[in-house]
């Protein structure tokens, strides 16, 4: 039985969504991974420092929560630090075609990392870090859907 578990993701920014996967998979396994992936292929909007740091202040005070960057192969990084689970949230049937994708491929690349998926609280199953951005960006608020901190840092890097 794997007591670690990676959380895999951009994280352009954290949103609720995601706080909320972190928040459950932590009840779960007795520890979690937060990793977030420094893809060289993407121009995200905040660096690879500025969404950790984002990401370490919303799982302050969570027992056990690591964070941490990660680049290359997502199953190596997973051996790497002694995971045999990766979690992924699932929001709609849209999500499923390509998590089945990296799911498969993972599977491929290294059968002893497993990956499971976690149903997003119906709360947060419309939001994605794009959305948010795109909300922010034409002036709307986002409130209740990003961890405080991140409202603020979004405003500071879209707001007009
Ligand atoms: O938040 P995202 O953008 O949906 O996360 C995607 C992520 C980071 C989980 C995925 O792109 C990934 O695992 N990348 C690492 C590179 C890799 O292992 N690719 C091959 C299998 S998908």
């Amino acid at each position: 039985m794997s007591k670690i578990a990676v959380y895999p993701g951009s994280f352009d920014p954290i949103t609720n969504g995601h706080l909320d996967i972190i928040k459950r998979t932590n009840r779960i396994f007795e520890n979690v991974v937060v990793a977030v992936f420094c893809n060289p292929n993407k121009t995200p909007l905040f660096s690879m420092e500025e969404r950790v740091e984002m990401l370490e202040e919303a799982v302050q005070g969570f027992e056990n929560v690591e964070v941490d960057a990660f680049e290359g192969l997502l199953t190596n990084y997973a051996r790497q630090k002694g995971a045999q689970v990766i979690v992924r949230g699932l929001r709609a049937v849209s999500d499923f075609e390509t998590e089945f994708q990296m799911a498969s491929m993972n599977n491929k690349l290294d059968s002893g990392v497993e990956t499971i998926f976690m149903m997003t609280n119906n709360r947060y199953a419309y939001l994605s870090s794009s959305i948010v951005k795109e909300v922010v960006e034409f002036g709307g608020c986002v409130q209740g859907l990003v961890p405080d901190n991140v409202v603020a840092k979004l405003e500071e890097r879209l707001g007009g």
